[in-house]
């Protein structure tokens, strides 16, 4: 239905909105697209110094996500559109309309999109993400690792987003081809220093 349209258009367009590179002009922190990693996400923020700015990176960045498919949930939406509209918005963050296409990778806006699916999963996304970092000390590894589970879970709890699911997973891990090869060249910076760099 064109509605349906309006909301995947909507979607992208909101994903598009870069807020780590919003808050951290906001903050007067560096241009996280230009320091750290390069990547305007929560992690890299809180790499440059910012753990006020990282949480509300993380928060917008979820919302982004979470708003579309949850609004759309209550009016009635079918699941296998669902699934276009999480995208649609991972998409905008990603490869963002007004941020010349240069986004981020997509983690937090995928969670929050997952979210309205149900607290289970999102507990268990949540959970492995936090164990996966507190074990290894990468914030990389616990992305890379909660995507590759995510179909698993999800095919576990409500089967019908499996498909989805797991292209945001492909998607999402194909995002951290740099930090792959940062880990394999023992050059991935630790989440533990950037907890302990106050700004
Ligand atoms: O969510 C992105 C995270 O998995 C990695 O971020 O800045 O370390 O490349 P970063």
């Amino acid at each position: 239905t064109p509605l349906v349209l309006l909301i995947i258009i909507g979607a992208y367009l909101l994903g598009s909105i870069s807020s780590a590179v919003l808050i951290c002009r906001l903050y007067g922190l560096p241009d996280p697209r230009e320091s750290g990693s390069g990547n305007p996400g929560a992690t890299n923020v809180l790499r440059l110094g910012g753990r006020g700015a990282a949480a509300m990176v993380l928060l917008c960045d979820i919302l982004k996500g979470m708003l579309p498919v949850w609004l759309s949930y209550l009016i009635g939406v079918n699941p296998f559109l669902l699934g276009f509209i999480g995208i649609a918005a991972c998409l905008g963050h990603i490869y963002p309309i007004f941020f010349h296409f240069r986004g981020g990778k997509g983690v937090a806006t995928a969670f929050g999109a997952l979210a309205p699916i149900g607290w289970d999963l999102s507990g268990m996304l949540a959970g492995t993400w936090l164990l996966t970092v507190l074990v290894t000390g990468y914030s990389s590894m616990g992305s890379m690792v909660t995507a590759l589970a995510a179909p698993l879970f999800t095919w576990w709890v409500k089967p019908e987003y499996t498909m989805p699911v797991a292209m945001l997973s492909c998607l999402i891990v194909f995002r951290h081809h740099d930090n792959v090869r940062r880990l394999l060249d023992g050059k991935e910076s630790k989440i533990w220093k950037k907890f302990s760099r106050t700004g």
